[in-house]
């Protein structure tokens, strides 16, 4: 089933798609926020791949927290867009965009996410956009113009890729699963992840960490990913994907399993049927129970010059 969005509503110009458009326009409807929410992102995401084929230069605005202007003119042009249309809106944007009059909409931008590997040419990266409603997560689009791929959710309507809906996996356990994760590029020797990324690499088919959170709670909702989870996140990394994956039919909660307000920072998100069971994992690793300790790599480093020499 195909739903309204931006580029689809597009084709309805034209005599050919006539009864396409017919089809198409009985759920025009159906989203509220995101077919105008849908425009904005693709025009983000063309500006990025611009800087993306450019190699852009890198600024640091720490160690390892990197940012180049594609991050900051993508942030521009979603701010102009946002107050063009709903200029009553609050906007938090990542990149220092503030309007905060405490009205009842509020915007978190992540102009792009994955800005590391976009620095590097890594193609994992995206715009994320989410709109909270009194502090409730409405609306939302995470646009990943490498894929050309566009997710989008609407709080109660359900959540599409490119149109279609999508549901995420029924994979029932977590030794089943295929699970992602994230560390994070500022304060990263306070970040304790790399107990959970062990613990959990030995639980499941894998932990993948692919540099960019809005995308990989997409993954969860698109059941490509079983599972996600990460610590002290930031809204505009969030607001939207979480909204994605619980509408896409997910559970997303805090590590204790409290559900998340839009400024919570400790996400973990699922197909629902693992989530409990990735939920007493962590209460054990929390705990510093069963953990299986990391192998010494200098006795590696022994053993493998051995068989080196023995074969
Ligand atoms: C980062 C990405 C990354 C996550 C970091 C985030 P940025 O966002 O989402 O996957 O691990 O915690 O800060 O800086 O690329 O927008
Ligand atoms: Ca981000
Ligand atoms: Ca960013």
């Amino acid at each position: 089933m195909r739903l309204s969005l931006g580029q689809g509503h597009r084709l309805c110009l034209f005599p050919a798609y006539r009864s396409c458009c017919r089809i198409m326009s009985q759920h025009i409807d159906h989203f509220e926020f995101v077919p105008q929410m849908s425009a904005i992102a693709r025009e983000a995401g063309a500006l990025l791949m611009g800087y993306f084929r450019a190699r852009v230069k890198i600024e640091y605005k720490g160690d390892a927290d990197l940012v180049t202007e594609a991050d900051r003119s993508s942030e521009r042009l979603i701010l102009e867009r946002i107050q063009a249309q709903w200029p009553s809106h609050d906007v938090i944007g990542e990149e220092g965009a503030r309007i905060e009059r405490g009205g009842d909409y509020r915007w978190y931008v992540d102009p792009l996410d994955g800005t590391t590997n976009f620095a590097h040419g890594f193609p994992v990266f995206c715009v994320s956009l989410g709109l909270a409603f009194q502090g409730e997560r409405k609306a939302a689009v995470v646009y990943d113009p490498t894929r050309d791929e566009l997710f989008a959710a609407e709080r109660g309507r359900g959540a599409v890729l490119n149109g279609e809906r999508i549901a995420v996996s029924k994979t029932p356990k977590l030794v089943q699963s295929l699970v992602g994760t994230g560390f994070p590029s500022h304060k990263r020797h306070k970040n304790p992840n790399i107990y959970f990324y062990h613990q959990i690499t030995l639980r499941s088919h894998g932990v993948r960490r692919a540099g960019s959170a809005a995308l990989d709670l997409t993954s969860v909702a698109a059941g490509r990913l079983d599972g996600f989870w990460e610590f002290n996140l930031n809204s505009w990394d969030t607001a939207a994907g979480i909204l994605i994956v619980e509408e896409a039919g997910g559970k997303v909660t805090g590590v204790d399993g409290h559900a998340l307000a839009i400024t919570d920072r400790d996400v973990v998100a699922t197909n629902g049927f693992i989530h409990s069971e990735i939920l007493d994992e962590f209460q054990e690793i929390f705990a510093g129970r069963g953990l299986e300790p990391l192998p010494d790599p200098r006795e590696y480093r022994k053993q493998a010059s051995r068989s080196s020499e023995n074969s």
